[in-house]
């Protein structure tokens, strides 16, 4: 049952993305993020920040590798390992070297890994050069109800869902913690990583980002615009593998017990202020 879960609150901390070509993948995140990348023993990288961190691996270019979840005690996240087991999903080793030994992962129908754990302690104090917060990870996928499913059966909430006049789910949204969505999935022809996202402190903070994009050349994708489902103010842009990275700021926030809503699949609920990237 969802509200036996001990999910709630969970963030995303950190996650791996695949590349065939990881140093180029890397270089962009360089000048965009800042900081420093680390090879890792096992021949991944590492790009860690005081509020997001990056696992780039050798793999499939646009591959999202794992999205892993923080939890606040490691009690909790055996207590989750438990929830989990209890509905029949297989608790799989964690591939994250940034949480502890009690961290597990789960992998849903299109292979898709959440990594749950609390963080090791004693990781060096990096500042970020300016707030932007991992906070959401979305896929796209032909099975959006098993997927929807499975992260129910973890303890995530739905928080809306899009239709169109068929009534065919195109998107849904799920959260974590009172943060509106942590998760989300489009429906699409195949299984595909769709974006990822860094939740900012302001509207100014967006702006920032932006002048630091335009310094570096780098064109935005879509908007700013502001979401129908999440309210959040936001723009993407592509990395170099062309996988869309979203900054966003005023994310809505709702109490866990509030029921999920419904939207129209059309433009206007992806962006409120204008044109949409449709997936479907
Ligand atoms: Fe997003």
């Amino acid at each position: 049952m969802t509200d036996q879960s001990p999910l709630w609150p969970a963030r995303l901390h950190h996650m791996e993305i695949t590349s065939d070509r990881p140093p180029e993948l890397i270089d962009f995140y360089l000048r965009l993020l800042e900081g420093d990348a680390q090879e890792l023993a096992d021949g991944r990288w590492l790009l860690a920040g005081a509020e997001r961190s990056f696992l780039f691996a050798l793999g499939a270019r646009n591959g999202l590798g794992f999205s892993a979840f923080a939890m606040d005690d490691r009690a909790r996240v055996a207590a989750l390992r438990d929830h989990v087991t209890d509905q029949g999903i297989d608790v799989q080793p964690s591939p994250s070297p940034l949480f502890g030994e009690e961290a597990f992962a789960v992998s849903d129908r299109d292979g898709n890994i959440l990594v749950f754990g609390t963080p090791r302690g004693g990781a060096p104090a990096i500042a970020d050069r300016s707030p932007a917060r991992l906070q959401h990870s979305v896929v796209g996928s032909p099975n959006m109800g098993d997927l929807i499913d499975f992260r129910l059966k973890l303890g995530f909430v739905l928080s809306d869902e899009v239709k169109d006049d068929h009534g065919n789910l195109t998107a849904a949204f799920l959260r974590s913690d009172p943060e509106h969505h942590s998760q989300a999935m489009f429906y699409t022809g195949v299984p595909k990583f769709d974006h990822f996202s860094m939740e900012t402190t302001s509207w100014n903070d967006i702006r920032d980002w932006a002048d630091h994009l335009g310094d570096l050349r780098i064109s935005l994708n879509w908007g700013p615009g502001r979401h129908g489902p999440g309210n959040n103010l936001f723009f993407m842009v592509s990395d170099a593998d062309g996988n869309m990275v979203e900054f966003s700021a005023e994310m809505e926030l709702m109490d866990r017990d509030v029921a999920v809503r419904l939207w129209k699949d059309e433009p206007h609920t992806l962006n409120l202020w204008g044109t949409a990237w449709m997936r479907s």
